[in-house]
């Protein structure tokens, strides 16, 4: 078996992947979003990677509004654990959702986060700039996976995100 591979997130993980989260981010709010995202049902697709037996990170995509519309879908939380941070296991989480998403026939994918980390795989702040969402800046990015996405709009994201 390949010492790293990366499967579909179970019910019974939530548990792991919310203290996955709490580690790699310092604080609880994005194991509170993960929570929230599946009580209320609103994730699209949730990935973790498998290491030796242990998952070490995680994935989420969810539905994003555009203009009323469900033709958005957004990337995050995401975490890999501190010690295994560095050896390309977030980026190949991020290509592998993307793929996942393409192949479903999503459009634009939207991401808040770093923008040397999600540059490597085709976000940018100019692609989200004609969108309207609660933030903004060279943080708030998006990624046209598929042609036919929207050129603009208003973004609602899920209750999960406040
Ligand atoms: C950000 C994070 C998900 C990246 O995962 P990772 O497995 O460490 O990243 P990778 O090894 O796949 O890195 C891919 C590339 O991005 C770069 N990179 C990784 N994390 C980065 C960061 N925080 N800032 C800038 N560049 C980063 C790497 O140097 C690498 O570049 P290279 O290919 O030129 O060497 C991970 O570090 C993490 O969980 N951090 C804490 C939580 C967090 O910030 N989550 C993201 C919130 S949007």
């Amino acid at each position: 078996m390949k010492e790293t591979w990366i499967r579909r997130l179970r019910p019974e993980d939530l548990d792991v992947v919310a203290a996955l989260n709490t580690e790699a981010f310092g604080g609880p709010d994005e194991a509170a979003i993960t929570r929230r995202l599946h009580a209320d049902e609103d994730t699209l697709l949730s990935l973790v990677a498998n290491r030796h037996d242990a998952l070490v990170a995680h994935i989420e995509f969810f539905r994003i509004l555009i203009d009323g519309q469900p033709s958005g879908v957004g990337l995050g939380p995401m975490c890999v654990k501190p010690e295994v941070q560095g050896r390309g296991i977030g980026e190949a989480l991020v290509r592998m959702g993307l793929l996942i998403m393409a192949g479903r026939g999503e459009s634009l994918v939207f991401v808040l986060g770093d923008p040397d980390f999600y540059g490597k795989t085709g976000f940018s702040a100019e692609a989200a700039a004609p969108f309207r969402a609660p933030w903004s800046g060279p943080s708030f990015m998006a990624n046209a996976i598929n042609p036919g996405a929207p050129a603009s709009g208003e973004l609602t994201y899920p209750a999960a995100f406040g």
